[in-house]
């Protein structure tokens, strides 16, 4: 499967931006992954659609949002008319089927998220509903630069044994938290394809060697 890198702007210099994204574009990165943090469902606060549409002309990379709120389904048009490309919803927060509904309609891609302390299953409804990506958090969201959780290995391991059996073995399987150039290789090897890096893409003295390693 390709591999695709997606580095959480969290991470980014937030005083411009603008000119992270074009250097994450410019570095070889596949998605711009946008971490948003409504101070409820996680403690810190980050930014809203508003910022998604201000960074909207700079890449034309797709917007990967990440949506770690309350109530997600009263900021989906939101984020849809800024120029979000795939909503990322935390099954903890709503209910599934119905978010997914209301994402499709909007001509935004749909996928799924649980927190490290959630089952593997609770993601296997959102397979059946035709999730075009799924997420697993290999930290407790709210912040970047935690350490890796290793027993997520086994959960993504689960799901993607859930994705061949339903007959989607191709699903997009993303890995948000922890990630570095040493255990890169286990989460892909896990059945992960989508990686986001936050603090190992922005800290790295040459951004794109790094985004090339990470590839595994
Ligand atoms: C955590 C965020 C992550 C985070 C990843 O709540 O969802 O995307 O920014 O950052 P690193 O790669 O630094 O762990
Ligand atoms: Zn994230």
């Amino acid at each position: 499967m390709k591999i695709k890198i997606a580095p959480s702007i969290l991470a980014s210099d937030f005083s411009r931006v603008g000119e992270e994204v074009k250097r994450l574009e410019r570095s070889g990165a596949d998605y711009v992954h946008c971490d948003v943090m409504d101070g409820s469902f996680v403690p810190p606060i980050t930014f809203g659609a508003q910022m998604v549409k201000a960074i909207r002309p700079h890449t034309s990379l797709p917007l990967d949002c990440h949506l770690m709120v309350l109530h997600p389904e009263t900021h989906i048009e939101d984020f849809a008319a800024a120029g979000a490309d795939i909503l990322t919803v935390h099954a903890e927060a709503c209910d599934i089927p119905a978010l997914f509904k209301k994402i499709a309609a909007c001509g935004v891609k749909k996928s799924a998220v649980i927190n490290p302390e959630t089952p593997a299953e609770k993601l296997f409804p959102a397979v059946d509903e035709g999730a075009d990506m799924l997420l697993l958090m290999s930290v407790h969201p709210g912040w970047g630069g935690q350490t890796f959780i290793g027993e997520t290995l086994k959960k993504i391991e689960a799901v993607r044994n859930y994705c061949v059996k339903a007959g989607r073995p191709e699903l997009d399987i993303e890995v948000d938290g922890g990630v570095t150039e040493e255990n890169v290789g286990s989460v892909i090897a896990a059945g992960a394809n989508v990686i986001v890096a936050g603090s190992t893409v922005f800290k790295a003295k040459d951004m794109a060697a790094t985004i090339a390693r990470l590839r595994g």
